[in-house]
């Protein structure tokens, strides 16, 4: 079997079973398995696959099939440029949630905290980003772990604290809160692509049955944490319904994602 043969076979067996972008899936899957990258795989197109690849390539294309994102699978996705640890015990980050980091990247603040921190994807990317003193919580142990791993492996700094969102964290101590919360409604369970619904951490995707929940909290905390003058930047789904959770905010906007969706709430506390 030639390594264009695996691409090919790959190829066929994901478009057959409905796998969106069936040959860029083949090919990261045995990038994975060979530990070569794509002008490798290119360029050696007609070389055997060697047993113990075959046997990965195999696994992981299995893997894929039964609805495994791809991510975690090799255990990795890019966000901002760079290339974070993934694994089921937190979101994969999403490239919508960039949106929030240019939006970050406007102010010059010295503290930052980044709640719901999940693979690290936000804090570490502020960490390495800006000149600010980052701070992440989680409320999972696990997601906090590999996130604790993500900045020591892109040499970030940030301090990770387990806690109900900012709950452990003096008040008035921050000049941005930026947080992307699980905003999908329980009742949309059903509805999400089976890759989503059956394999990212359910406290990561549902914020209560009108998917509101997290932010009718996180509001008043933050408002907590901030200083006087301080910013709260938070990722929106596609619903504007949490502007009018912001009474008492001064210079509240929403910006849309490049799709037109509502996608960033910037607002500032007096
Ligand atoms: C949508 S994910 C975002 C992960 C990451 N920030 C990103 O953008 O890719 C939400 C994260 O919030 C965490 N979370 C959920 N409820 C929380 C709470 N009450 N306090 C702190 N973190 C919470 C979840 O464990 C999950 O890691």
């Amino acid at each position: 079997m030639t390594v264009r043969t695996a691409l090919l076979q790959g190829q066929q067996l994901l478009e057959a079973a409905g796998i969106q972008v069936p040959r860029l899936t083949a090919e990261v899957l045995l990038m994975r398995a060979t530990g070569h990258d794509r002008s490798w795989l290119h360029a050696h197109g007609n070389d055997e696959l060697i047993e113990v690849w075959w046997i990965h390539y195999g696994r992981y294309l299995h893997q894929r099939l039964n609805g495994e994102p791809t991510q975690y699978i090799t255990g990795r996705q890019e966000f901002y440029g760079r290339e974070f640890r993934v694994t089921p015990d937190v979101l994969i980050p999403r490239p919508e949630t960039e949106h929030l980091i240019e939006a970050a990247l406007t102010r010059e603040p010295a503290t930052i905290l980044d709640i719901g921190t999940g693979s690290g994807a936000i804090a570490v990317t502020l960490a390495l980003e800006t000149k600010a003193r980052v701070t992440a919580t989680d409320i999972s142990l696990a997601a906090l772990r590999l996130a604790q791993q993500n900045a020591q492996r892109l040499d970030a700094r940030a301090a990770f604290v387990a806690c109900d969102l900012g709950a452990a964290l003096a008040g008035g101590s921050f000049d941005l809160v930026v947080s992307n919360p699980p905003y999908i409604a329980e009742r949309d369970h059903a509805s999400l692509p089976p890759e989503v619904r059956n394999h990212e951490p359910a406290a990561a995707l549902f914020g209560g049955p009108d998917g509101l929940a997290i932010y009718r909290r996180l509001i008043p905390e933050a408002a907590r944490l901030l200083r006087p003058g301080g910013w709260l930047m938070m990722e929106l789904g596609d619903s504007v319904a949490v502007r009018d959770m912001c009474t008492g905010w001064i210079n509240v906007e929403i910006a849309n994602d490049l799709a037109g969706i509502p996608r960033v709430l910037v607002a500032q506390k007096p």
